[in-house]
């Protein structure tokens, strides 16, 4: 690979836990991985670098900027929401999958085009969306829904304890076509005595952005279609970035690895419940202090990973 390549990857989007990602694929291989959030193609370029012919890596994104990065590792890329994994895989390949790798969010590189409108740092048109395939702009939800409903997406996507005075604040201001309008309003609707570390507008951002894509929802999907395609001892692993993240895929590992739900007290099972599912991961891999100097990004990414146990 060239150092000039390497460089542009990076400066695309720098790829969070990659050792740690590859430590628990190792021992799938050899196999096929499907990197389900492809982005600048980090962590696929860190597989094909550790594993080489080893691993057939599938690509997939919503986003089809991003795509364009998978033509030059020359992995096979398939455009689409992960939410519907299992058809954006077979359409690509009918060989078992032995890994799914979901690293979730938003790239750096989507962050910073101030065309795609997803930062407050950034004038830009309010967008937001993904990929193509994303319900609303950021500028329909802003500038259309009502009131009570802002308020419910900022409170529960954004966790913002001032989510109705926000959605007050953003009703009485419409309309709006740019991301400035929309973070001058927010910031000084925050009080100075309310204002924590960040920018005032960020948990906003974060809430309209999740609601723009359904976020939540595609995890949640995304993560039952990668347990059922993986072969029996294939992984499972997500990156997560905030607790709303986290707590889904937590819920769901530990709901797949229990088993029987008899009360003890029972002698004999009978809900005939087992297990699909082996934690690799009891609590989240951070990581490291050195890891979060070179890349601020990494200070929030939690990994965890779970075994589909053999049938
Ligand atoms: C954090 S970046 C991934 C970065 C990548 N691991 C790397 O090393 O470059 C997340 C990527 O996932 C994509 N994405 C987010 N949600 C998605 C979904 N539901 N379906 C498919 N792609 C998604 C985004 O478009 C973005 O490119």
């Amino acid at each position: 690979m060239s150092q000039n390549r390497d460089n542009n990857d990076r400066d695309y989007h720098r790829p969070v836990l990659e050792h740690e990602v590859a430590g628990l694929l190792a021992p799938v291989l050899p196999g096929v991985v499907v990197d389900a959030t492809f982005g600048g193609g980090g962590h696929t370029r860190r597989l094909l670098d550790e594993f080489g012919e080893s691993v057939k890596v599938v690509a997939i994104d919503r986003d089809p900027a991003a795509l364009a990065n998978a033509s030059e590792l020359g992995v096979p890329a398939v455009q689409g929401n992960f939410a519907d994994l299992r058809n954006l895989v077979v359409s690509v390949t009918d060989e078992p999958v032995s890994g799914v790798l979901f690293d979730f969010g938003v790239s750096s590189h989507q962050l910073d085009q101030p065309d795609r409108g997803f930062s407050y740092r950034h004038d830009g048109p309010l967008d937001m969306r993904m990929g193509p395939d994303a319900a609303y702009t950021a500028a329909e939800v802003v500038n259309e829904w009502p009131e009570d409903r802002l308020a419910d997406a900022i409170r529960r996507f954004g966790e913002e304890p001032l989510a109705r005075r926000l959605a007050h604040a953003i009703v009485e201001g419409r309309p709006y076509q740019s991301t400035s309008q929309l973070s001058t309003v927010v910031a000084a609707a925050v009080p100075a005595a309310r204002r924590r570390a960040g920018h005032p507008a960020r948990r906003t951002f974060q809430a309209i952005r999740i609601a723009v894509n359904g976020e939540l929802d595609a995890i949640t999907t995304g993560l039952d279609s990668a347990i059922e395609l993986v072969r029996p001892q294939g992984r499972v692993l997500a990156i997560s970035y905030h607790s709303l993240e986290d707590r889904i895929v937590k819920r769901r590992f530990t709901q797949g690895a229990t088993g029987c739900t008899c009360p003890p007290e029972l002698p004999v099972c009978g809900c005939e419940n087992s297990a699909e599912l082996r934690i690799l991961t009891r609590k989240p891999i951070r990581a490291s202090a050195a890891e979060v100097e070179v890349n601020n990004r990494a200070r929030s990414a939690s990994l965890r990973a779970a075994e589909k146990v053999a049938a």
